[in-house]
This record gives C-alpha cells, structure tokens and sequence, in this order.
C-alpha cells in the first residue's frame, strides 16, 4: 500500500513534470528569448541616427566632407545588417507586424539604404561637398521610407533632441582620416 502510493505520487510527479515541459512558454518567454537581439538593435539604430547626425553637423559647419567616409559607410554597414537584426518571432519594442509578412519589402528598404549611403561615403571620398549635401538628404529619406512603412510612429523624437546637442562637439576629422582612410564600402 505504502509503496504503491509512493509510486503513484512518483507518477504523478512524473507527469506533471512532462505537462510543465511540453506547455508552450508564455508569451513573456518568447520576448524574453529575443530580448538580447531587440535591445541590439534598438541601439544599432540609436547609434545609426548619432551618425547621421554627426555628418548633418559636420555639413552645417562646413568641415571638409572628406572626413564622412566612416560615418557614411557605417551606416551602409548597419544596413546591410538590420534585416539580420529581426529573425522571425522578435517582433517587439516598435517594430510593425510588416517586418515579417512583407519581408521581401523590408530586405529592399535596407538595400536602399546601404545604396544611398555607399553613394554618400563615395561622394565624401571624392571631396565632393556639393554631392555629399545632396546625397545625405537621399540617405535621410532611406531612414524616413522604412519607417513610415515598418516602424511605428516616431516616438522616440525626444532621442533626437538628446543626441543633438552631442554633434556640434568638434569632430576629430585627422584621427577618423588616419585610422580609415580608404574606407567607402559598408
Ligand atoms: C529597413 C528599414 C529601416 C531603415 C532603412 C532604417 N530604420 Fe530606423 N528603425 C527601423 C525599425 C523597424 C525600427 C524599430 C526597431 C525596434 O523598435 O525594435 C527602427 C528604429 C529606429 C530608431 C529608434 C531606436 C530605439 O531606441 O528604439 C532610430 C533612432 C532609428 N531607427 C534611426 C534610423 C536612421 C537615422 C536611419 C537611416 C540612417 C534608419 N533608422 C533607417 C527600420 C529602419
């Protein structure tokens, strides 16, 4: 008697074990798995805008363009990475659902970007001010044509405001020179 119903407890034991393993996680767990690549991207992005608004700086104070080569191809490079950036089932922080179900959309919005931004690190190259002045405002509407289709409304304006203030801070165009100065691709 006491042995049989110890092997039922066992049993029941067993079987609650097995319910636990196969429920499927809560919806909390789901995110939670993907939390580390949201927060990665979310601060990819945020260093993505501290770049662009580096070179807008840069263009207001008229530096030599020749010094957004690395700014400029640091955001093609963070193109070519964004839609890595969002494996399936990562939806999350202000991502759409569009991310996903028009994927083919998505991955073209990126190219986009890494095309207007390669172009912009090539004219900045040349040390051609007038290109690199039209071409930053084709990468800007890059930024703003994804967002509008797979981002949820701008809420993180105030992050502009924080970041502003940070790009009129002198650039050190020699150290960026003699660290990249051949760089043009992403
Ligand atoms: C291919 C699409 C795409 C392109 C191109 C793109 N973004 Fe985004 N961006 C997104 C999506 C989607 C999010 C929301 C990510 C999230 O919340 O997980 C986002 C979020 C952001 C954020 C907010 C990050 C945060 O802290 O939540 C900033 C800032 C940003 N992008 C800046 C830029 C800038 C600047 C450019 C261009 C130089 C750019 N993005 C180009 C899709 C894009």
């Amino acid at each position: 008697m006491r042995l049989s119903s110890l092997a039922f407890a066992g049993a029941a034991a067993s079987l609650i074990a097995a319910a636990t393993v196969a429920q499927p996680p809560p919806p909390g767990a789901i995110a939670a798995e993907h939390a580390p690549v949201i927060q990665a991207r979310r601060a990819g992005f945020r260093l993505q805008l501290a770049a662009f608004l580096s070179i807008k700086a840069a263009l207001a104070r008229g530096d030599d363009v020749k010094t957004l080569v690395l700014p400029a191809s640091a955001i093609g490079a963070w193109g070519r990475a964004i839609p890595a950036m969002f494996p399936p089932g990562s939806a999350g922080g202000d991502a759409l659902p569009s991310v996903w179900s028009d994927r083919a959309g998505f991955q073209a919005s990126a190219d986009a970007l890494v095309a207007q931004s390669t172009k912009l690190a090539e004219l900045a190259k040349a040390g051609d001010t007038a290109g690199v002045q039209a071409q930053f405002a084709l990468v800007g509407k890059a930024c703003g044509d994804c967002h509008t289709k797979y981002r949820a409304e701008e809420k993180h304006l105030s992050e502009r405001a924080a970041v502003e203030p940070l790009c009129s801070l002198p650039q050190p165009p020699a150290e960026i020179a003699r660290y990249r100065p051949n760089l043009t691709t992403p």
